[in-house]
């Protein structure tokens, strides 16, 4: 309850559902989208549109609408009525959108599949053709949720409202609990027994995540990640210049995704391999971005170090 509050009282949303993970939490917001279009419109009006290389979990629904056929294929028929269309191409988000789209799913950071950032005008047109469609937007915020962006949630920085949030990963600091936000006319759909799960809303959970909160949606948290990301950007860029690494630096806050040269396309690993040697732990967002997805309250000196010890990995691996 306390945890609830929290959120309702932080975001545009009115109700919140617990889970245990970020796939859970799509899961539900998949559910109530069809249950509230099944509700309102009948049962014709049930599709739902995705983005390419999207990644929403790995549970059979959530596998279908995301984007990505490694993940999807393989495990018999998919669950039907769901499309894909390129990410931040509003026109044809526009051309494959109609009045039986229930909803449509979109991260606004693509995070699995490179640290894409959305356009604000592609959410902004997303929004509107949602609206035009009857359909219900659906932001994926398990990646970009909880302060990760330098907001609490990525949606503030575009000043786009869903109609549906979910949130996971940092919601519990490292503690599995995920949410699902939405607005009490909605969540109205989904009576008590129509969905649920016996860990759901637990209370160490809630309580992890309610201590989280108070943490990460202050102020000085939240300025400090925007603060942090130009400590990144500027050194990184600089890195990625001087050992011909990377065209580009993007994200926000702390979701960094370096962009590799045509020279390094393909070698993401072999970049955290050589970080590793070095002691240093990155990630890889598919096989061409090297993502930084560090502790939101990393102090400068780590990110410094950090970043020297990328700097000699870079080094090794150049000359080698
Ligand atoms: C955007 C997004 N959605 C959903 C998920 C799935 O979350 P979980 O692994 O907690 O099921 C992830 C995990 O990487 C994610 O990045």
């Amino acid at each position: 309850m306390r945890l609830a509050h929290k959120l309702v009282d932080a975001t545009f949303a009115e109700r919140a559902f617990f889970c245990n993970s970020g796939a859970e939490a799509n899961e539900a917001a998949f559910k109530l989208a069809r249950r509230v279009a099944h509700d309102r419109f009948g049962p014709e009006k049930h599709e739902i549109i995705a983005t390419v290389n999207s990644f929403h979990g790995r549970t059979l629904f959530t596998v279908s609408v995301g984007g990505q056929p490694k993940y999807s294929d393989g495990f018999g028929p998919k669950i039907t009525g769901i499309s894909h269309v390129p990410y931040n191409d509003l026109e044809a988000l526009k051309a494959q959108i109609t009045d039986k789209t229930c909803a449509v799913v979109i991260e606004p950071i693509q995070g699995e599949s490179g640290v894409v950032p959305a356009d604000k005008a592609y959410l902004q047109g997303a929004r509107e053709l949602c609206d035009q469609h009857n359909a219900l937007l659906i932001f994926d915020e398990v990646q970009t949720g909880v302060g990760r962006t330098g907001e609490l949630f990525a949606y503030m920085h575009y000043g786009v409202t869903p109609d549906i949030l979910t949130s996971a990963k940092s919601l519990g600091g490292g503690f599995p609990i995920a949410a699902m936000l939405t607005t009490e006319a909605l969540a109205k759909h989904l009576a008590v027994g129509t969905h649920g799960t016996t860990y759901g809303g637990n209370p160490l959970g809630c309580a992890v995540a309610a201590a989280v909160l108070d943490v990460v949606n202050t102020p000085e948290v939240l300025a400090g990640v925007k603060a942090k990301h130009e400590r990144f950007k500027t050194r990184l860029e600089k890195i990625g210049q001087q050992y011909g690494l990377f065209t580009q630096v993007r994200g926000m806050g702390l979701l960094i995704g370096c962009v590799l040269s045509d020279a390094w396309k393909g070698k993401a690993k072999d970049i955290f391999n050589a970080a590793e040697k070095e002691g240093l732990m990155v990630l890889q967002a598919g096989p061409d971005v090297v993502r930084f997805a560090p502790s939101l309250v990393v102090e400068d000196a780590d990110i410094d170090e950090g970043l020297d010890r990328f700097e000699r990995a870079a080094a090794a691996l150049t000359k080698a």
